[in-house]
């Protein structure tokens, strides 16, 4: 019987605890998480079927109305705050004994909420991948036709940037490259193109090599983050979210030896019954975290945690993979940038009144240029087989499928067409020692910077509950820079920002380097900056991952979970290798994928 009751409301915790306990609280689907790729897969499945209830179960607040999170020149500014889970990770003991950020979001749309709006794709063969990895169905052709679903691409207004291939138009996510372009940003490609690396506008095609100005996950309409939430205006009225409401565990029976979830449990000790499926959609760290608060993981740690072991999978948690950055910034010489916004309260006034009356301002800008480039490409052919070689040695004696098949992005057949590198051009001081302070004679400077993120790191690391406080934050530990590649392709990136800051026509436009700056010379200095200056780029993923049992998966190729006949995960955490793109195009797309699988199976 459809329930015509529900509309697609979003409720916080208080109020819909009534409509909870007024009526049974049973529904068909239960997803966790109301992130990223929550409200994709639950919106989707909504629409698919129709006679289906589907509730959706978020930790934080809507925070639709926040100015922090839609006005896209403020990006950032929600980092460490309220809507972020402040997690950070263990001491690194290899990256100069640091505990580095872990930004997630805690508000509807979760970290699609805090993102910095890079809207790109990686390479064909490495979508492929997860088909070579044991996936079947997961590849290129499928990834591209779910990827395309999500999004509605409007088109640069300025002439020559415009993307022909590789981008969808009926989907509620709003892409464009930024009308918002700084002055100092056209020094960007002649500056690339200067030193042998090309133009290419069409990367969001599966070829992403080549020099571009990139797009951003903005609607055009109010200049506005375009992020999850958008997909709740697709849903179906059968569609139930429940803001604010934490759930501490999945409930499951055991029935014929497999594990089968019949719901969830409220942090208020509320209980919600799944008819037919939980859906585990709470990112790479949490969602490893319920399942082990589930009793489904390593037992031993489930066991120190005090909690009763249901199904013995050692892989969860394990596998965590994430994109390490290193940035250069340089001090502008005549000309201003993005952190006037810092510095100039008239400016910044003036600014945001434009920004609120719909007039072009400067809190429209979000990012960039962009370049994605083969270490051959980007470091001549012998520093380039020098670098590959360290990642060979480091890695080949106790290689698993995942460093092998990184290892083949490398130096296999496909390797002239797979990124290595991504450099960032972003207007505006992005580093680790901080805008200069008030009562500091660089006060009122300008700067932009050069982001590079290496696109296939060989470390490794896991992230699970902490026994001693299994609800509190989870334990993460990355193992950044451990392995040796990881830091050696850190030095090369930086020092290759310095060399195109000091080509032309790019060196005509700054005054000095400013971190680092001049004074880093040494290989020995190098490293030490890379040691102090590397972070993350936000993207953990692998932590669930989608691969056969046997070679440290956690789900199978339908998302469910070895052993278990109704846990799906739908998030960042089943990606299995790292790609050469942010991942939010992926995950869109694999919620969009979910959403048609899960409906294919209950639709007969
Ligand atoms: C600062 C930052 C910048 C980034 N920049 C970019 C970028 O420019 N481009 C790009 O492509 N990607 C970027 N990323 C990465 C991208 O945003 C994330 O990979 C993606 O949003 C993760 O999606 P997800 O669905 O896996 O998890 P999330 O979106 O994090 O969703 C998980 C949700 O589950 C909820 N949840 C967790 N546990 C529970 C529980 N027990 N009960 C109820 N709810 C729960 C959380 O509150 C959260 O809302 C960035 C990420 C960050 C943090
Ligand atoms: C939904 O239920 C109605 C009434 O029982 C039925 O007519 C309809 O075919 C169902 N729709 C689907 C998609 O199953
Ligand atoms: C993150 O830290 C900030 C600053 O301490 C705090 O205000 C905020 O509540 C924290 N976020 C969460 C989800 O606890
Ligand atoms: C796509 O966006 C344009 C505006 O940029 C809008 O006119 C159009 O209706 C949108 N399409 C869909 C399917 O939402
Ligand atoms: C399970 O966790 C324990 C304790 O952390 C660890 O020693 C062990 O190696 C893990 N088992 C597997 C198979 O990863
Ligand atoms: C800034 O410097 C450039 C290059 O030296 C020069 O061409 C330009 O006229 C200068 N602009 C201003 C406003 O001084
Ligand atoms: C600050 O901004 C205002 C408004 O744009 C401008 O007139 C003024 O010159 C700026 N001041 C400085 C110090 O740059
Ligand atoms: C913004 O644009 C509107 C109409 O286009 C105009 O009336 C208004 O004055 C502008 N606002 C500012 C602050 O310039
Ligand atoms: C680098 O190697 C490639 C492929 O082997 C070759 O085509 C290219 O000419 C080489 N470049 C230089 C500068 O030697
Ligand atoms: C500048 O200000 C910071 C804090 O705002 C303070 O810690 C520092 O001591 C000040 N430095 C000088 C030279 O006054
Ligand atoms: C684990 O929890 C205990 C108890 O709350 C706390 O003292 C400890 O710092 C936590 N460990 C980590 C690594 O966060
Ligand atoms: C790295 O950090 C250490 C410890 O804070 C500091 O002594 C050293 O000068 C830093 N080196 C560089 C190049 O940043």
């Amino acid at each position: 019987m459809a329930p015509s009751v529900f509309t697609t409301t979003i409720l916080s915790a208080f109020a819909t605890l009534s409509v909870v306990q007024a009526k049974t609280p049973t529904y068909d689907f239960v997803v966790v998480g109301g992130g990223t790729a929550s409200l994709a897969v639950a919106s989707r499945l909504s629409r698919y079927l129709p006679n289906n209830t589907v509730l959706v179960i978020e930790a934080g607040p809507d925070g639709r109305d926040v100015p922090g999170i839609y006005v896209p020149g403020m990006k950032g500014i929600t980092l460490g705050g309220v809507y972020d889970y402040n997690f950070t990770t263990v001491a690194q003991t290899q990256a100069g004994g640091r505990s580095w950020a872990q930004n997630r979001g805690k508000v509807l749309g979760g970290s699609s909420a805090l993102n910095l709006m890079c809207w790109d794709r990686a390479s064909v063969a490495e979508y492929d991948a997860w088909e070579h990895l044991g996936n079947p169905g997961w590849n290129w052709d499928s990834m591209i036709t779910s990827m395309l679903k999500v999004e509605n691409y409007t088109q640069s207004v300025y002439p020559g940037q415009e993307i022909d291939q590789g981008v969808g138009v009926d989907g509620p996510i709003h892409a464009t490259i930024n009308r918002i372009q700084p002055k100092d940003q056209d020094t960007w490609i002649p500056t690339m193109e200067n030193l042998g690396f090309p133009e290419n506008m069409e990367s969001l095609d599966g070829n992403p090599l080549g020099v571009s100005i990139q797009p951003n996950n903005i609607d055009t309409a109010k200049y506005t983050r375009s992020y999850s939430p958008e997909y709740l205006r697709i849903a179906g009225d059968n569609l139930l979210v429940m803001t604010e409401a934490q759930v501490v565990k999945i409930n499951t029976e055991k029935i014929h030896g497999k594990v089968v979830a019949t719901g969830v449990t409220l942090k208020n000790n509320i209980k919600i019954n799944a008819r037919k499926e939980v859906i585990l959609s709470a990112g790479s760290f949490l969602s490893p975290a319920l399942l082990e608060l589930s009793g489904i993981g390593n037992s031993s740690i489930i066991t120190a945690a005090g909690i009763k072991p249901v199904l013995d999978l050692p892989t969860v948690g394990e596998n965590l993979q994430d994109h390490i950055r290193i940035q250069n910034s340089f001090k502008l010489k005549n000309m201003t940038s993005f952190d006037e916004l810092k510095y100039n309260a008239t400016f910044k006034a003036e600014q945001l009144a434009l920004y609120n009356t719909n007039n072009v301002s400067s809190y429209d800008y979000a990012a960039s240029g962009f370049a994605y480039l083969t270490w051959p490409q980007a470091l001549g052919n012998e520093s380039a087989t020098a670098l590959i070689k360290t990642a060979l040695k480091a890695t080949n004696a106790k290689a698993s499928i995942i460093d092998k098949t990184k290892l083949d992005f490398m130096i296999g057949k496909q390797s002239h067409t797979i990124p290595q590198l991504e450099i960032i051009f972003s207007d505006g001081y992005t580093g680790v020692g901080g805008y200069p302070l008030a009562n500091s004679s660089a006060y009122g400077s300008n700067y932009y910077t050069l982001l590079s993120v290496i696109m296939h790191t060989l470390s490794r690391g896991n992230v699970h509950i902490n026994t001693s406080n299994p609800l509190g934050k989870p334990i993460i530990d990355p193992r950044y820079l451990s392995n040796p590649y990881d830091l050696s392709a850190a030095i090369a990136a930086t020092k290759l920002n310095r060399k195109i800051a000091s080509t032309a026509p790019m060196r005509d436009i700054i005054a000095s380097e400013y971190e680092p700056d001049s004074s880093i010379q040494t290989d020995q200095q190098w490293r030490d900056f890379a040691l102090n200056h590397t972070l993350t780029i936000y993207h953990p993923l692998g932590t669930c991952a989608m691969l056969p049992k046997k070679e440290g998966g956690v789900v199978d190729p339908e998302l469910k979970v070895y052993g278990t006949k109704n846990i799906r995960i739908v998030d960042a955490s089943v990606i299995p290798v790292q790609l050469s793109a942010h991942i939010q195009t992926a995950i869109y797309g694999i919620a969009e994928r979910a959403a048609e699988m899960i409906a294919a199976e209950y639709s007969t």
